[in-house]
């Protein structure tokens, strides 16, 4: 891995951002910045408390202030799923480093994502979790690909075995 670039993760809720951002700092040393917790600290609030006293457009816009603020350097960012709606933190993202996409298949995410309760995925709330999951994925599908340096299909792989993957491939 050459010069002072992150490895930056983005993909789909439930996509394993978090946890194999987790293990990849783990693994290099290197400190794990969590766009969702960054914002969080910004706005002194949980993402769904944000979400529903202000409105997802004003989360966007902590998410994008927040990614202004980092510096390219080696470290591991691990992204909020609807990060790179926006054309200008994608170049943000790409500037950062070497950007991977964390892809998993939609029985795989609605499985890993139905046993949770969180705090920080106001978008999932409501009772068709498999409606909304396939149209907010089909909308965003094209652009985990267009940003992406490069793909991880983790649908079948544990969290260690694709941070490997990721080491692998950056050299
Ligand atoms: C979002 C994903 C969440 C969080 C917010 C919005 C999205 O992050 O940023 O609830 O639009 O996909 P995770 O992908 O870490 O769940």
């Amino acid at each position: 891995m050459e010069g002072e670039e992150a490895i930056v993760l983005i993909g789909f809720m439930g996509a394993g951002k978090t946890s194999v951002g987790r293990e990849l700092a783990r693994r290099t040393l290197w400190p794990l910045y969590e766009t969702d917790a960054l914002v969080e600290a910004r706005l002194d609030l949980s993402i769904s408390d944000f979400f529903a006293s202000h409105g997802e457009g004003e989360f966007r816009n902590a998410e994008t202030e927040a990614l202004r603020e980092m510096q390219p350097r080696r470290a591991i960012v691990a992204t909020g799923g609807g990060t790179v709606l926006r054309p200008e933190n994608v170049e943000m993202l790409r500037g950062l480093g070497r950007v991977v996409y964390l892809e998993a298949d939609e029985a795989t995410l609605i499985q890993r994502l139905s046993s949770e309760t969180e705090s920080r995925r106001p978008l999932l709330q409501g009772s068709d979790l498999a409606g909304t999951l396939s149209r907010l994925l089909k909308e965003r599908e094209p652009l985990y690909r267009t940003t992406a340096n490069f793909t991880v299909d983790t649908s079948a792989l544990s969290v260690a075995e694709v941070a490997e993957k990721i080491l692998q491939h950056v050299g």
